[in-house]
């Protein structure tokens, strides 16, 4: 029997880029569900057509709670949809405070939650191979999703394991052996992946470039060097668990079944340690809260905020509250994905209008401007001159700008000037380059211009 409306799903924003393309998010007109699609542009390169065949095939056989559902795929011309379960939480990597990271006690749930995907996908013989922030994400209740299957591959097949020689992954994460050997295993890489990623969540930054010896800061950790940044930032417990993480051996490295034994994984009480910060801990209240199921009884948690601006020590806050509350809002996820293989219409202007789902999308990086559109754009233009940045207005209400990062790694972004209940707000969005990097230039560039960010309270509509 066909049920009415259920095909009018809109796009209503962009969730993220990436060389392959965008991830956006869909609502169904009538049923409110949500789901994000992976939009692949196979035209560019012969292998890309492949490449997708390979992550469709290995993210359909995949069922885990820590893993993003995979709905289905559909293909049109060159290009070909992937429909997914939409993570209301964001990534990982926009819960990293750059140089500080998040509070003890969330890493460590954060990391279990990490090593349970891993250990699921490593027992049916798959690896990742590209473990990192910005492809972990969250859902409403700061569930960690492993997602982005585009470079996982079998190691094991009918009991007989293989090993690797592709060299693949991103730099500051790839296990040393990879850089140094013809051959490799592939669990011990994942491993290794996990430890750079509980290192940025304990010290909000990565130990280094690459894990080789003309690398100064991996050096040090090989002459263990503790005493020294990020290692100095992090708790005895977890560095213990580093240490074994972090081995250059891929053979004496820990193993996923001795991860789960570790005094520090194990731990069932309050880790000690690092407290987060007053600032951040409601940010991250209002975060959770704010990205998820909305309910009224913690609607009240959100009146508490105001949309002023506070000092720049607890700018994430203040970041935060800008993306002030809506209204009661639900996001469901499809009872049946079929239905929206059957009619998406991928049309519209990511961001270009205003709904209460794409009002519920926050993103730490933006702000809004006391100033109109014109002038809110010339003074970035002005930032970038100053700042050497190239820049490109890619329209009218968008700017491309790429830099290269402190490590010499690309690093591209787009701001995009939303006109929004009559104000400017400019919107920082991630194309290409290492998260971390990406927002501490963020907030360099928010902080130059300070004198144009607006510090108005913004009253609270509830719908
Ligand atoms: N960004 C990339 N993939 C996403 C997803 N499945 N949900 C939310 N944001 C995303």
């Amino acid at each position: 029997m066909a049920v009415p409306f259920v095909q009018d799903w809109d796009v209503v924003q962009t969730l993220g880029e990436g060389a392959y393309g965008e991830v956006r998010l869909l609502v169904n007109r009538q049923t409110e569900e949500a789901v994000a699609v992976k939009v692949i542009d196979t035209s560019q390169a012969k292998e890309c057509a492949d490449n997708v065949k390979k992550e469709v095939c290995i993210h359909k056989m995949l069922s885990h709670s820590n893993i993003v559902r995979f709905f289905g795929h559909r293909k049109e011309g060159p290009t070909v949809y992937l429909f997914l379960e939409y993570c209301t939480g964001g990534e990982l990597f926009d819960r990293i405070e750059p140089d500080v990271g998040m509070a003890e006690k969330e890493a460590h749930r954060f990391f279990q939650q990490l090593i349970a995907a891993v250990e699921y996908l490593h027992s049916i013989g798959i690896t990742h191979r590209d473990i990192k922030p910005e492809n972990i994400l969250l859902d409403e209740k700061d569930n960690l999703k492993l997602s982005d299957f585009g470079l996982a591959t079998m190691f094991r097949h009918k009991g007989r394991e293989r090993l690797l020689n592709r060299l693949c992954g991103t730099l500051p994460y790839v296990a040393p052996e990879l850089l140094g050997q013809t051959e490799f295993k592939a669990q011990p890489a994942d491993v290794w992946a996990c430890g750079i990623v509980l290192t940025a969540m304990l010290a909000g930054e990565l130990p280094w470039d690459q894990p080789t010896d003309s690398c100064q800061e991996y050096s040090d950790w090989l002459q263990k060097k503790t005493y020294l940044p990020p290692w100095k930032k992090i708790q005895p417990a977890p560095l213990s668990l580093l240490s074994k993480l972090l081995l250059a051996s891929p053979e004496a490295r820990i193993t996923v079944s001795d991860i789960k034994k570790d005094l520090w994984f194990t731990q069932t009480c309050r880790p000690g340690g690092k407290q987060q910060p007053d600032s951040l801990r409601s940010a991250n209240k209002f975060l959770r809260s704010d990205s998820g199921l909305i309910s009224r009884a913690n609607s009240d948690d959100r009146m508490q905020f105001s949309s002023s601006q506070p000092d720049p020590g607890s700018m994430w806050e203040a970041m935060l509250l800008i993306g002030q509350a809506d209204g009661q809002v639900s996001f469901s996820q499809p009872a049946k994905p079929e239905h929206m293989l059957l009619g998406s219409q991928l049309v519209g202007t990511p961001g270009a209008s205003q709904t209460p789902w794409q009002r519920l999308v926050r993103r730490m990086t933006r702000f809004f401007t006391t100033v109109d559109a014109d002038a809110s754009l010339a003074a970035l233009i002005n930032i970038c001159k100053n700042q050497a940045l190239a820049f490109k207005q890619t329209c009218t209400n968008q700017v491309t700008v790429s830099t290269l990062d402190k490590r010499n790694n690309k690093l591209i972004f787009k701001v995009h000037l939303l006109e929004m209940n009559h104000r400017v707000l400019l919107d920082f969005r991630l194309s290409k380059g290492d998260g971390l990097e990406f927002k501490r230039l963020f907030l360099k560039i928010k902080q130059k211009l300070g004198d144009i960010i607006s510090t108005q309270k913004i009253p609270v509509p509830v719908t």
